[in-house]
C-alpha cells in the first residue's frame, strides 16, 4: 500500500479519507467522475476520528493516519452517518485502533448494530449533546433523514468547522481537497447532480435545517462533508444558497422532455412538442433514454418547471427504459412541475396512458389528455404535438 499521506485542512484537523476514482454506480446514480470517502482527524488532546471509509479502502484511510499520528493513539470516534460509504471499515477500525469511546446517533447506534456485528459499545447522542475532546469541544445536531434516520452533524466549536456527512458533498474524485481550488462550474454541477439524486426528497427538511443552523447562530469557517471537496470561506454561504434554491424548487421556464422511441415515432413527437414549448417561451432540454442516464434527468429536473414524457408501446407495455426513469423520478419526488404524458403505437397503445399515470403519482400537474399517435405521426399528429407544447408552456407561465 502507498504511504498516502493525510490533507490538514485546518489548524489540528486533517481529512484522512480515500479517493474512488473508478466508482460509476452509486446505487442507481450514475457517478461519472469517481467520489471521495471522507474521514477526518482531529488532534486534540483525545484524538478524534470523524466517520471511516467504505470497506475496499481502509488501507488507505490507515495510511493516510498513520502519516500523522500512530492509528492506535484514537481516543474517539465519532460516525455521523451508517451508510456503508462511511462505515463499511468500522468494525475492522475499530478493532484495530482500540478507541476508548465510539459515539453514534441514537438512531446510528441502532443502524451501526442491525449493518455489522461490533462488540464494542457505541453510544448515542442527540441533538444538543456536546463532547469534550479536552482543549476542544464536539457539539451534535442529529439531521434525521437527510438523507437517513441516523445523520447526525458534528460541530467543532474552536475551529468553527462544520462535519456534515452527505450534506453539501458530492461525487467527484480529485486530487483538489477545497472546493476553492475546483472550478465554479464543475461545482455547481456536481453539486446539484448530487442534491437532486439524493437529497431533493428530503427538500422540506433540508429548508428546516437551514433555518435551524441559522437562528443557531452557529459561524462556519469550514464545512467538511464526507463526499467531494471541503468548503471554507464565501464558497460556504454560496453552497448554502444554493441548497436553499434547490430545496425550495421553485418553477422555472424550462422544461424538460425525457423520451425514449422504438422506430422514431414518439422522438418525432417529442421534437413537434418541443417546437410549441420552444414558440411558447419555453427553454428546453430534450433527453433520449438510450443515450442517457437517469440521473441525468434527476439533474435537468432541479430547477425546471415542467416534465413531459413520452414512450412507445412494447408488447402492452411501457418501454423499459422509461419505466425505469420513471420509477426513479417518482422516488426522488420532485415539486411543483407541470407536464404531459405521450407516446406512438401500433395496435394497442397502452404506454401514454402508463406514462400519465407515472406523472400523476409523481405529483406533477398534467395539462392534458395522453396524447397518443398511432404509427408515425402525420402533418395533423404534428400539429397536436406543437399545440400540446404551446399549452404546457402557457402553464408553465401561469406558474412562474
Ligand atoms: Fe455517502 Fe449516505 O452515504
Amino acid at each position: 500500500m502507498p504511504g498516502f499521506k493525510a490533507v490538514k485542512i485546518t489548524e489540528d484537523v486533517f481529512w484522512v479519507g480515500a479517493i474512488d476514482w473508478n466508482i460509476r454506480d452509486f446505487h442507481g446514480y450514475s457517478t461519472h467522475r469517481g467520489s471521495t470517502y471522507n474521514a477526518y482527524l482531529i488532534l486534540a488532546d483525545k484524538i478524534t476520528l470523524v466517520d471511516t471509509v467504505k470497506a475496499p479502502f481502509k488501507e488507505e484511510l490507515m495510511s493516510r493516519i498513520s502519516s500523522v499520528i500512530d492509528p492506535k493513539k484514537i481516543d474517539i470516534i465519532i460516525s455521523n452517518h451508517t451508510e456503508m460509504d462511511h462505515s463499511g471499515c468500522l468494525s475492522e477500525i475499530i478493532r484495530e485502533t482500540e478507541p476508548d469511546k465510539v459515539y453514534a446517533s441514537v438512531m446510528g447506534v441502532k443502524g451501526l448494530n442491525e449493518h455489522f456485528s461490533i462488540e464494542k459499545e457505541i453510544i448515542p447522542l442527540k441533538s444538543g449533546d456536546e463532547l469534550s475532546l479536552g482543549n476542544m469541544t464536539l457539539a451534535f445536531t442529529e439531521t434525521r433523514m437527510l438523507h437517513w434516520p441516523d445523520s447526525m452533524f458534528s460541530y467543532l466549536k474552536e475551529r468553527k468547522l462544520l462535519f456534515s456527512q452527505d450534506a453539501f458533498g458530492m461525487h467527484m474524485a480529485s486530487d483538489e481537497r477545497f472546493a476553492d481550488e475546483l472550478p465554479a462550474d464543475l461545482l455547481e454541477f456536481e453539486g446539484a447532480t448530487y442534491y437532486a439524486n439524493i437529497l431533493l426528497p428530503y427538500s422540506q427538511l433540508v429548508l428546516n435545517l437551514i433555518e435551524k443552523l441559522k437562528a443557531s447562530g452557529m459561524q462556519l469557517e469550514t464545512v467538511a462533508p464526507d463526499h467531494g471537496p471541503v468548503w471554507r470561506g464565501q464558497g460556504i454561504s454560496h453552497i448554502i444558497g444554493r441548497y436553499q434554491d434547490w430545496a425550495t424548487q421553485k418553477p422555472t421556464m424550462k422544461a424538460v422532455i425525457v423520451y425514449d422511441t422504438m422506430w422514431k415515432s414518439t422522438e418525432k413527437m417529442a421534437r413537434a412538442i418541443e417546437e410549441g414549448l420552444l414558440e411558447g417561451g419555453a427553454k428546453v432540454k430534450s433527453i433520449h433514454m438510450g443515450a442517457s442516464h437517469r440521473s441525468d434527468v434527476a439533474f435537468e429536473l432541479l430547477e425546471s418547471g415542467a416534465f413531459v414524457a413520452g414512450a412507445p408501446t412494447l408488447n402492452n407495455n411501457l418501454f423499459p427504459s422509461m419505466a425505469d426513469v420513471l420509477t426513479y423520478i417518482k422516488g426522488l419526488k420532485p415539486k411543483n412541475l407541470v407536464g404531459a404524458a405521450f407516446g406512438s403505437y401500433g395496435w394497442s397503445g397502452e404506454s401514454a396512458a402508463q406514462v400519465d399515470a407515472y406523472l400523476k403519482e409523481i405529483g406533477v400537474e398534467t395539462v392534458a389528455e395522453p396524447l397518443k399517435i398511432k404509427w408515425v405521426p402525420n402533418a395533423e399528429a404534428i400539429e397536436k404535438c406543437r399545440q400540446l407544447g404551446l399549452a404546457i408552456a402557457s402553464k408553465m407561465k401561469e406558474k412562474m
